[in-house]
This record gives structure tokens, C-alpha cells and sequence, in this order.
């Protein structure tokens, strides 16, 4: 059993903040079904999400563009199940977001199902949702950089914010999704430099995946972790911790004390 977190209680969206003010390091893993969620939960994941990852790495899908609200809302209460510490953030797939209202529908499907809070992808027009969605009292965690969702007009999964413009776009809609009352905020393959300056600069956690030793915290894809063949390509980011950890149970542990001791991701695991 875990139990060597800072806090044993149930983690609530104002303590991750608090974690944040504090210096403390969220970990935060994917999570599909409540076996798995189970030992997420004991082992020291803060955080769980019920990412749309789960069509490509579940479903065996091309891309996240065919996941549904449906399909997120099944897997989501399948997790909650398994959960009494961490807590649980569920994916808006693509375009349940589209419109504020849509979102708020689907936003609320998704809490019902048991999650505590939502993340999206993107700024713009989706600023507008996060501030609808945040005024009706549902938690918001929104996702910058590399946004899967978005992988037909990237032409596919590359690191975002290389170039200087670039590089000031994703700032600009880092500090513009924080003041529309989001409370988390992932980065997604971006340069260290770029996710460092944008975690100094917004006053909400920012969760790497790709992003560098200096987000406030870290998340992985499940079978990632453990070493799955997802049959897509392994990303420079990800790190086979089951191999290390020797269990299921310890991959967790191994991957949560490597992102609360600064261990995880060093250089091998990040865009300069
Ligand atoms: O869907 C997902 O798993 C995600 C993580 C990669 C952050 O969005």
C-alpha cells in the first residue's frame, strides 16, 4: 500500500492548488476500468483521467476522433468505481465541446458518471466554454500544446511551440484559458523552455506529458506506463516503468516518486 503522499484524504480541486503553492508534485496517470483504477488509487496517483486515448489504446482506433461522450461516460463510472483517493478527471471528446451547451450536456453526463472535474483541448473559441462551464460549477482542466483532437489539421502528433510565434501563441492561450477559470491545465509535447515559462507565469498547476521536469506535475498513458505496444508510435516522452517497478503496483509507485523527486522526465524524456 501507498503511504507516502502528503495527504492520504481525498484529493479536491482547491488542494491542487494548494499541492501547486506548496511545491508538491500532482501524478497523474490514465485509467479505463476500476481493476486498474484500484491500484492507481492505492498506490499514489493524485490524479486519474478518463483520457479519449482510451480510443486509440482501448479501442484500437486511428485517432481519438471517434470517441464519444457515451463511450467516455462508460468508462468513467467503470473507474470511479475503483476510486476513494484520487481524483478523477474525464475527457470531453471531440466536439462534445463544440458549443458552450453541448459541453455543458456532455459536461454533466461526465460528472454524473463520477468524474470531479473535465478537461478539454484548446483555446479560442473554447474559452468561451470554459468560462460557461466554470460558471456552472463544473471544474475545468484544459489541454494545450499538442491537442490530439486536433490531429487532421496538424497533419499528426508533432511538438507545438518550437518557433517563436508559435512558442508565444501557446503562452498567450496558456494564460488565456487560467483567466476563462480553468484549474488545471495539461501540456502536451512542447520544449521544456516554453512549458517552464508558461507553469512560472499561469496561476493554476500545469500537468506535463512531453513537457519537460518543471510542470507542476506529470501524466502518463496507462499502457504507456506499463510498457504496452499500442501499436502507434512510442513517443520520446514515454518511459516503461513496469520494468523498473516489477508490478503493476510499482510501476505506479515507481513513476509517482520519480515525479515527486524531480526524477521524471529528465532529458531523454523531453523537447529541448
Ligand atoms: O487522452 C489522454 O489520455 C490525454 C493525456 C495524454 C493527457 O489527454
Amino acid at each position: 500500500m501507498y503511504a507516502s503522499t502528503p495527504t492520504d484524504k481525498p484529493w479536491t480541486v482547491p488542494a491542487l492548488a494548494e499541492a501547486r503553492r506548496e511545491g508538491r508534485k500532482l501524478v497523474m496517470l490514465t485509467c479505463y476500468d476500476a481493476g486498474f483504477a484500484r491500484v492507481l488509487d492505492a498506490n499514489g496517483a493524485d490524479l486519474v483521467l478518463v483520457g479519449d486515448s482510451l480510443g486509440m489504446v482501448v479501442q484500437g482506433q486511428a485517432s481519438t476522433l471517434p470517441v464519444t461522450v457515451a463511450d467516455i461516460a462508460y468508462h468513467t463510472r467503470c473507474v470511479a468505481r475503483g476510486l476513494s483517493r484520487s481524483l478523477l478527471v474525464a475527457d470531453l471528446p471531440f466536439q462534445s465541446d463544440a458549443d458552450p451547451q453541448r459541453a455543458l450536456e456532455a459536461s454533466t453526463t461526465l460528472l454524473q458518471a463520477g468524474a470531479a472535474m473535465v478537461k478539454l483541448e484548446g483555446a479560442g473559441h473554447k474559452l468561451e466554454v470554459i468560462a460557461y462551464l466554470v460558471e456552472r460549477e463544473i471544474p475545468v482542466c484544459a489541454h494545450l500544446g499538442l491537442t490530439p483532437q486536433s490531429v487532421l489539421r496538424l497533419g499528426g502528433y508533432r511538438v507545438q511551440g518550437r518557433d517563436d510565434a508559435a512558442a508565444e501563441q501557446v503562452r498567450a492561450d496558456a494564460r488565456a484559458v487560467a483567466e476563462a477559470g480553468a484549474a488545471l491545465l495539461v501540456l502536451e509535447c512542447v520544449p521544456t523552455p516554453l512549458a517552464a515559462a508558461i507553469t512560472a507565469e499561469v496561476g493554476i498547476p500545469t500537468i506535463g506529458i512531453g513537457a519537460g521536469p518543471q510542470c507542476d506535475g506529470q501524466v502518463l498513458v496507462l499502457h504507456d506506463l506499463l510498457g504496452l505496444d499500442s501499436g502507434h508510435r512510442r513517443p520520446k516522452f514515454v518511459k516503461d516503468f513496469l520494468a523498473e517497478g516489477g508490478s503493476v503496483a510499482g510501476a505506479v509507485q515507481a513513476f509517482a516518486a520519480a515525479v515527486r523527486e524531480g526524477r521524471f522526465p529528465d532529458a531523454t524524456h523531453s523537447y529541448a
